[in-house]
């Protein structure tokens, strides 16, 4: 059987497959353009994206949509997703069974959107879904090609908010995405 977009967000929000479903206030599926050609995948909500049960609402969210902005894209063009749906209390670190027990919900969204380029925002998803060892300081910004997929990495928002000087970092890195996607079209 084939699953729908809608079928992914009923299984979502029902979803007890790790104790996150005790403690989220509501789980956040991926948002965006289901017929977009560029898939951004983050690490998981945070407090405001818990709240609202919209990913990137809160302050890396005005960030990343500034981010965007400034290369020429726009959010209603984007997927964007994470790959926790339900926010780590804290905003500690998701954990591997965790990374595990939802990695199916972002494998059925790939799936359906089946992305030309996918961006991981920041090491945990880069290291889930580019590499293990993955470095974003050293390797963002490089592509790795996987079936007729281009992916790569930048710095999360989050942690451009923390240190400014690497927004225009991201900001190269996004022209570059910008760019293969205008040459991808
Ligand atoms: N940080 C993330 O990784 N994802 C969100 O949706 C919001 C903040």
């Amino acid at each position: 059987m084939q699953y729908t977009w809608n079928d992914i967000e009923q299984h979502i929000a029902a979803c007890t497959r790790c104790p996150l479903s005790q403690t989220r206030c509501r789980p956040v599926m991926g948002r965006g353009n289901y017929q977009a050609d560029l898939m951004l995948i983050a690490e998981a909500p945070g407090g405001q994206e818990d709240q609202q049960g919209i990913p990137f609402v809160g302050k890396s969210g005005e960030l990343l949509d500034s981010l965007l902005r400034d290369c020429g894209l726009d959010r209603k063009d984007i997927y964007i997703t994470n790959i926790l749906k339900c926010h780590p209390p804290g905003n500690r670190d998701p954990k591997e069974a965790e990374k595990e027990a939802c990695f199916p919900y972002l494998k059925y969204e790939t799936f359906l959107l089946k992305p030309r380029i996918i961006v991981c925002l920041g090491r945990i998803a880069a290291q889930r879904i580019i590499s293990p060892d993955f470095k974003i300081t050293r390797e963002h910004g490089v592509w790795t090609y996987r079936k007729n997929c281009a992916l790569t990495a930048t710095y999360h928002p989050s942690a451009i908010l923390r240190d400014p000087s690497k927004y225009e970092i991201a900001k190269k890195d996004f022209l570059e995405i910008a760019k293969k996607r205008a040459q991808s079209c």
